[in-house]
C-alpha cells in the first residue's frame, strides 16, 4: 500500500514538473538594428523551404495549432491582435514564420506554437501552402473613413511601387499582400516598421515611413483596409 502511494506520488510529481517546464524561449537573431543586417538574407531553413512543395491537406492539419489565435478560416481578429493570413503569398508566409522561428521577428506569444520544437520544416511548407490556398475572407476591420483622400495620395506616392495598385504585394519579392488586412493590424505594423521594433523590416520601407505621423499612418492604413481584393490575389 505504502509503495503504491509512493509510486503514485512520484508519478504526480513528475507530471507536475513536466507541466511546469518552461516552454523554450524565442531565440533572438540580429535584425534591422544591426549594421550588417540584410533584409533578404536567407537562413538554411528558409532556402530549403522555398524549394519544398507544401501539401495543402497536410497543412490544414498542421494549422490546427495556429487556429486558436488566427482562426480556422485564417481571418485573424478584427481588433488587429492576430493578423489575417488567408491568401497571403507562400514566400511571405515562409519568410515570416522563419523570422519568428529564428528570432528576427519578435513574437513571444506565437513562438511556443510555431518554433522548431513543435512545428517541423515540412509542416511549415504545408501550412504555407494551405494558407495561400484560402480565399480572402473579405470582412476585415476598416478604419474610420475620415482621411481617405490623404490616405490614397500617400499610398500612391509611397507604397504602390512595392505593395501594388490593389495591395496585392509581390510573391517573388516577398512583399506582403496587404489588401483585406485588418485596419488596426496595419496601423500597428506600419508604426512598428517605422520605429524599428519590427526587426525583420525592409530598410527601404523604413525610409519611406520614417517621417510618417500617427495621422499619416492612420490615413494610409484606412485606405489600404478599404481597397478590396483584386479579382484573385496574385499567388
Ligand atoms: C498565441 C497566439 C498565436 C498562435 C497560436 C499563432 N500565432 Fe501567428 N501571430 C500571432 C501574433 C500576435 C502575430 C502578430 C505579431 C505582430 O504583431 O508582429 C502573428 C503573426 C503571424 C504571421 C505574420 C503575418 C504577417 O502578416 O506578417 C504569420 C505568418 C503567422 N503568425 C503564422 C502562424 C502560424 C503558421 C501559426 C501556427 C504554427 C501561428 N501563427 C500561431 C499570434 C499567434
Ligand atoms: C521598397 C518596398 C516597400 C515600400 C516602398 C513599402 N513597403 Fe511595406 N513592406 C515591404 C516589405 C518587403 C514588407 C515585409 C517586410 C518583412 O519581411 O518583414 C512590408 C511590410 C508591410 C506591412 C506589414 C504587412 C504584414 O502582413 O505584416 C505593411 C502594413 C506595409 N508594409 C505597409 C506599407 C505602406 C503603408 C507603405 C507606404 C507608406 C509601404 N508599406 C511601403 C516593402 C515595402
Amino acid at each position: 500500500m505504502k509503495k503504491v502511494l509512493l509510486i503514485s506520488l512520484s508519478l504526480t510529481l513528475a507530471a507536475l514538473s513536466s507541466a511546469h517546464a518552461a516552454p523554450p524561449k524565442q531565440p533572438k537573431a540580429a535584425g534591422i538594428e544591426s549594421p550588417d543586417y540584410a533584409w533578404d538574407a536567407q537562413s538554411s531553413e528558409e532556402t530549403l523551404l522555398l524549394k519544398m512543395k507544401g501539401d495543402v491537406a497536410q497543412g490544414k492539419i498542421a494549422y490546427q495549432g495556429c487556429q486558436g489565435c488566427h482562426k480556422p478560416d485564417a481571418s485573424g481578429l478584427p481588433d488587429g491582435t492576430y493578423p489575417q493570413l488567408a491568401g497571403q503569398h507562400t514566400t511571405v508566409l515562409i519568410k515570416q514564420m522563419v523570422d519568428v522561428r529564428e528570432g528576427r521577428r519578435d513574437n513571444p506569444k506565437m513562438f511556443p506554437f510555431a518554433g522548431k520544437h513543435v512545428v517541423d520544416t515540412q509542416e511549415v511548407a504545408d501550412i504555407a501552402a494551405f494558407l495561400n490556398s484560402l480565399p480572402l475572407p473579405g470582412n476585415n476591420d476598416k478604419g474610420p473613413g475620415s482621411g481617405l483622400v490623404r490616405g490614397k495620395a500617400l499610398y500612391e506616392q509611397d507604397c504602390v511601387s512595392c505593395h501594388g495598385e490593389r495591395g496585392e504585394g509581390n510573391a517573388e519579392k516577398f512583399y506582403p499582400v496587404t489588401t483585406g488586412q485588418h485596419y488596426r493590424y496595419l496601423v500597428r505594423q506600419i508604426a512598428a516598421i517605422r520605429d524599428g521594433s519590427r526587426r525583420n523590416a525592409n530598410p527601404k520601407m523604413v525610409k519611406v515611413v520614417k517621417n510618417y505621423s500617427a495621422n499619416d499612418i492612420g490615413a494610409v492604413a484606412d485606405y489600404i483596409s478599404r481597397i478590396g481584393p483584386p479579382e484573385k490575389a496574385e499567388k
